[in-house]
């Protein structure tokens, strides 16, 4: 298991953060395809290529640092998705782990539907072409014109969050001579992270309407009631980077029971259920994620036992993966700058990003794997710790790691898996000029996301 394992949300006290490396690998050339796109290897060269590109020339044309996407697994995974859950289910990627117009634009050619959670999010999706009704919109507290937007646009289902968006939500819908369709969504009292989930009192958060104290049966009721919302399902989302089913297993079975008390008490059976996403990747050789197909068994087996346990019928499954889709189809590149070896402790290696680029280390003490992608090495393992060129010393892109003791400035080293929540995350900070996105398909590569300008900053500031 990953060692510390809490990639979102607060902190657990016995999560480790602290010099729990493992060893060094046997092969520190070698590249796990558990951590690396599907179409990267290295050439006879010893270079990693992507899509039959090799990194010095990316470098040189789209300069470093940038993340590098393969489009190709990322189509694949999508049709995986797809394919998995079949046509009695729905997919829809969670805009929030990276959304761009091609992205949108390759969603919609895998027929894959799409989750934002902000206006600007279904400003992209819509520009790019997406169907409103394949958009779901999120949100804890959307504003009266984001909700006015979407349900304008008629978007497939708002997921409400609150009493107050219930009643927000019905209203504009009236107003606008519409009915929307539309989730409530509930907190089971299950959180999940990686290998583990805790079944009590997590609804001490921000998302939902709890399952306890009859408040979600109460939600439902006041919805039923409102002439501007047809409500079709209950939503649930349980954490990220979750390996075990668990937690969805709790999660699935507090929903059912929910959807047998609306039965019981209004006569209703609800068509739908959405069990959100959060399935995990491998950011290290030691992460070990199930496949969609697995997960897609796991899950459509829950639902029906528990319905056919209760007397329902099952209802219509949605999920909305982020992470697994567009984590593992990136990689950041970066050039190595300095390198300042601290007797008996490690060696740091200064890149020309940071956590400008990737704020999930120092934010969730989330871990990433490195190699050194320019050349292969035949030089012994180092115990290193890639730092960014920030000025703050908690500026860690990969706290623990092994690289070849010979690493020089001028070298590229690539840190993978970082296709979600990186690039949407990306800041400004210390006014670094937020990096591009290449897509790289098929021996071409095209930016997606251009990089910043300082021309780009400066127009913001209007002085
Ligand atoms: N659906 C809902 C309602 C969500 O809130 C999220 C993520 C997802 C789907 C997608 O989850 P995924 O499959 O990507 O794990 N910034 C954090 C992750 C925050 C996730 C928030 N919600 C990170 O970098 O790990």
């Amino acid at each position: 298991m990953s060692r510390s394992a809490h990639p979102a949300g607060p902190r657990h006290a016995d999560v480790l953060t602290e010099g729990h490396y493992s060893a060094p690998p046997a092969d520190l050339n070698s590249l796990d395809p558990k951590v690396w796109s599907s179409t990267v290897t290295r050439d006879k060269g010893g270079e990693l290529t992507v899509g039959g590109l090799e990194v010095s020339r990316l470098a040189e044309e789209f300069g470093t640092p940038a993340y590098f996407l393969d489009e190709t697994d990322f189509r694949a995974r999508c049709r995986a998705w797809a394919d998995a859950f079949g046509r009695d289910a729905d997919v829809f990627y969670a805009g929030k782990a990276f959304l761009s117009r091609a992205v949108v634009r390759w969603l919609h050619e895998e027929g894959l539907n799409l989750d934002v959670c902000s206006g600007t999010e279904l400003a992209t999706a819509l520009d790019a072409g997406m169907p409103a009704e394949r958009i779901a919109f999120h949100g804890n507290n959307k504003s009266e014109a984001e909700i006015r937007r979407a349900v304008e646009a008629g978007v497939g289902r708002i997921v409400l969050d609150s009493f107050q968006e219930i009643v927000r939500v019905a209203h504009i819908a009236q107003e606008l001579g519409t009915v929307q369709k539309a989730f409530i969504r509930v907190t089971v009292g299950v959180e999940a992270h990686t290998h583990e989930f805790i079944a009590t009192a997590h609804e001490d958060q921000k998302f939902g309407i709890a399952l306890a104290d009859g408040q979600a049966a109460e939600a439902v009721r006041r919805a039923l009631k409102l002439d501007g919302l047809e409500l079709i399902g209950i939503h649930s989302h349980i954490g990220s980077q979750i390996f075990d089913m668990a937690g969805f297993e709790v999660s699935a079975r507090r929903v059912v029971q929910l959807l047998a008390e609306v039965r019981d008490e209004h006569g209703v059976e609800l068509p739908e259920i959405d069990l959100g996403g959060g399935l995990g990747i491998a950011y290290t050789s030691e992460d070990d994620p199930r496949e969609p197909h697995e997960i897609a068994t796991a899950l459509s087996e829950i639902v029906t036992r528990e319905c056919s346990a209760a007397g329902l019928r099952a209802p219509r499954i949605s999920v909305e993966p982020g992470r697994a889709i567009v984590g593992p189809t990136a990689f950041t590149l970066y050039e190595v700058g300095t390198i300042k070896p601290l007797e008996g402790l490690r060696t740091y290696v200064s890149v020309d990003g940071g956590m400008s680029d990737n704020i999930r280390t120092a934010l969730y003490d989330a871990e990433y794997s490195v190699s050194l992608v320019s050349r292969t090495s035949d030089a012994e393992p180092m115990l290193v710790r890639v730092v960014g060129k920030h000025c703050e010393s908690g500026d860690i892109v990969v706290r623990d790691a092994f690289l070849p003791a010979d690493l020089a400035p001028g070298d590229l080293i690539a840190v993978p898996a970082t296709g979600a929540y990186c690039r949407s995350m990306a800041s400004n900070y210390n006014h670094a000029l937020r990096p591009p996105v290449v897509a790289v398909r098929d021996g071409s590569a095209r930016v997606i996301v251009r990089r910043e300008t300082e021309e780009d900053l400066l127009r913001l500031d209007v002085g």
